[in-house]
């Protein structure tokens, strides 16, 4: 038995996984074995999900099955609008959206028994995962709208997953250039092999617990500056900064504070994000769209200056955070879209977690202090 630590479990391989392949030698990111550049370019989000959860592309008639399923479940549920509508608008959507998942899990739950049947059948859970890619959009989307002092959007049955996403967040068609970024920014943030937040749902469901405990705890995981709230830090970075030549006195300051510069650096690419470059297209295709070239000058002088100076590439974050704020998100919902567009991934790892469960307990080494007995006790 090893005694060596590796702290933040670096470099260490805890179990297999047939869902996605990250590679830093090649910087490339396999979802199922389809490159992500190749299934964000030809794909709508509902097949890369089904590709996700089944392996397999959807064939038109699955594609259409799970596209029904998806429109049955849009609508956001009156109880769950009242969990929301209860949450205090001072909390952050991340505990918003927190709060929302595990009132539909209550409600979906109620009534199945004791602990030992939480984990629920692969059907089950398979079932819960669409319900659940299903319903985050509308609670996303009522959250930014009741932050603004608006009610909700009801869904639009003619439009598919991103389109109408963006329709029940601000109350009007997209334009198609701006449904293209969303769904390539959906698809580019599904899944990502065991990221931070989808370990967590793995540890959770290898408990046995139930499906919706272990994305609550993955929200939790993802809300964090230096893995999900990284993309919106970054969009309080640029604003901090302002305009390209505040750049270079910025980051003299900040590196001298040892800031984390947000949107930069990964666990695992250590020469770019294999993502950044298709993310980065829809961005500059967004950019010239609403005629904002100044927000290219600002992101461009930042990574230029920042790789220039510690040789640390950006992450998906970093071209997600403008991009969202072009398509006019708020700042605050930057990190629930990620929350969206991940539990496609976090529920297939559920899925493989529980198909081939072992409880996930790994060891500590012990640095307290040696043996001692209580005075008078019987050790003592
Ligand atoms: C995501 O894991 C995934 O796949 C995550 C994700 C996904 O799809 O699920 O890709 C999504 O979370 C992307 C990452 C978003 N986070 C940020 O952008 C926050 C800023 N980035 C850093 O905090 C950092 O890069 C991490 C946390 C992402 C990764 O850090 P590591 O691998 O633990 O490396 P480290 O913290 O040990 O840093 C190594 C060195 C350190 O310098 P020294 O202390 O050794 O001198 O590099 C420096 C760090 O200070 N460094 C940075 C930096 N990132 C690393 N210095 C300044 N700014 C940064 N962003």
């Amino acid at each position: 038995m090893t005694d060596e630590i590796r702290r933040g479990l670096a470099g260490v391989v805890v179990d297999e996984t047939a869902i996605s392949k990250v590679n830093p030698e090649t910087n490339s990111l396999l979802y199922r074995g389809y490159p992500v550049q190749e299934l964000a370019e030809t794909q709508p989000f509902e097949a890369v999900a089904h590709l996700l959860w089944h392996g397999e592309l959807p064939t038109g008639d699955e594609l259409a099955a799970l596209r029904a399923e998806e429109r049955r479940h849009r609508p956001l549920a009156p109880d769950v609008k009242a969990i929301v509508d209860l949450t205090s608008l001072g909390a952050h959507p991340m505990d918003e959206v927190r709060t929302a998942v595990s009132a539909l899990g209550a409600d979906d739950l109620a009534g199945t028994g004791t602990v030992l049947d939480a984990s629920g059948s692969h059907d089950d859970n398979l079932a819960r995962s669409v319900r659940l890619f299903a319903a985050l959009p509308a609670i996303v989307a009522y959250g930014q709208r009741r932050r603004r002092g608006l009610g909700p959007v009801h869904p639009r049955d003619d439009l598919d997953y991103a389109a109408n996403f963006l329709w029940m967040t601000f109350g009007e068609e997209a334009d198609p250039v701006v449904v293209s970024a969303f769904e390539r920014s959906m698809i580019l943030y599904a899944e990502h092999s065991f990221n931070a937040s989808t370990f967590t749902a793995r540890v959770v469901a290898s408990t046995l617990s139930d499906l919706y405990s272990a994305v609550t705890a993955a929200i939790g995981a993802l809300k964090g500056p230096l893995h999900g709230g990284a993309n919106e830090a970054v969009m309080h970075v640029l604003r901090e900064i302002g305009t390209p030549d505040e750049v270079g006195p910025w980051l003299d300051r900040a590196l001298a504070e040892k800031r984390r510069i947000m949107g930069f650096g990964h666990r695992v690419y250590k020469n770019g994000d294999s993502r950044v470059p298709t993310m980065k297209h829809a961005l500059v295709a967004l950019a010239e769209h609403v005629g904002r070239p100044d927000v290219l000058a600002l992101s461009d002088a930042l990574e230029r200056e920042f790789v220039a100076r510690k040789g640390i590439h950006p992450n998906l974050d970093y071209p997600s955070g403008p991009a969202y704020d072009l398509m006019g998100f708020d700042t605050a919902t930057f990190t629930p879209l990620f929350a969206a567009a991940r539990v496609t991934g976090w529920t297939a790892h559920i899925l493989e977690q529980q198909a081939a469960n072992a409880l996930i307990r790994p060891l500590s080494a012990y640095v307290g202090p040696d043996e001692r007995h209580v005075p008078g006790s019987a050790g003592g």
